[in-house]
């Protein structure tokens, strides 16, 4: 049995100036080493969700527990070491003038000694392939690399959840999948459970499980096999599988990575012709 990371039960929030709950009785595990993708139309609940995880705000009623700590107001440090967030802006998350800089930013508020923070840059540079842009200023960046930035300065402060909302959602392919590749890669060397928060069924790809929000309820959780099944349903709520996105999803688990999202089966067919002219 894996190590539960995450245990969220019933869980309510609502905003003050709302008249409706954001989230409305939420009840999900995440386990070690796990990559649970969250997916829902606009307003479905999904930040609201996510900032709750890392106690940005706290739930009206019900409970949720990160490696045995109860999100409250004592606890929300320790909280907060434990889940690090990266969200869909680049830009709106470099805080320092350099690549180092920045890094270093979470680490001076976690009072991390001089010599351990140097290690430990040096260190998370190497796990998103950064190192060379260490003394970079953000704009000389993509947005992909800024988000490799962003998800190193987290695992500088060595969390074991990191929480993506829609962290790729504002990159071209390319950044996209650098991205993906990268958490993908952490999950297996630091042994990290993932949250990734998304509109992309792309990217569902990559999880475990998918669980899908719905009006601030959970109306699906299972496997992203069994999800693309459900065609049905996920017209019904907005979020229609295109036949390339199940086709990439069977070709991945047959251990055949393609280079670019498609949208459309032309784009997807010219792809497989050329890496079959290639072999
Ligand atoms: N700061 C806020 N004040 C009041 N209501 C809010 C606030 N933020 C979100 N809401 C409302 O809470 C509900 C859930 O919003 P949330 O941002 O969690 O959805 P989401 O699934 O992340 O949507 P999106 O896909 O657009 O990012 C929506 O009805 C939204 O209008
Ligand atoms: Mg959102």
């Amino acid at each position: 049995m894996k190590r539960e990371k995450v245990c969220v039960q019933n869980v309510t929030y609502q905003y003050p100036s709302s008249e409706e709950e954001a989230l409305k009785g939420v009840s999900f595990s995440l386990y070690e080493n796990e990559w649970l993708a969250i997916l829902g139309q606009n307003g479905s609940g999904k930040s609201t969700l996510g900032k709750l995880l890392n106690g940005m705000q706290l739930p009206k009623s019900g409970e949720i527990k990160v490696e045995g700590y109860q999100l409250a107001l004592e606890n929300i440090w320790e909280i907060r070491k434990r889940v690090g967030m990266v969200f869909q802006n680049p830009d709106n998350q470099f805080v320092g003038a350099t690549v180092l800089d920045d890094i270093a930013f979470g680490m001076e508020n976690l009072a991390i000694p001089r010599d351990e923070m140097i290690k430990r840059s040096e260190k998370v540079l190497q796990q998103v392939q950064m190192s060379k842009f260490k003394n970079s200023e953000p704009h000389l960046l993509s947005g992909g690399q800024k988000q490799r930035v962003a998800i190193a300065g987290i695992l500088a402060m060595q969390p074991s959840v990191l929480v993506l909302d829609e962290a790729t959602s504002m990159l071209d392919p390319k950044g996209t999948k650098e991205v993906l590749n990268t958490v993908s890669d952490l999950m297996k060397s630091e042994r990290l459970s993932v949250i990734s928060i998304t509109h992309d069924l792309e990217e569902l790809t990559f999880a475990d499980r998918v669980i899908v929000l719905n009006n601030g309820e959970i109306l699906y959780e299972g496997t992203p096999d069994n999800l693309f099944e459900k065609e049905q349903m996920l017209r019904e709520i907005g979020l229609d599988v295109p036949f390339s996105v199940k086709v990439t999803h069977e070709l991945r688990k047959n251990g055949i990575i393609l280079e670019e999202k498609h949208e459309a089966m032309e784009s997807l067919v010219e792809e497989l012709w050329k890496l079959y002219s290639k072999n």
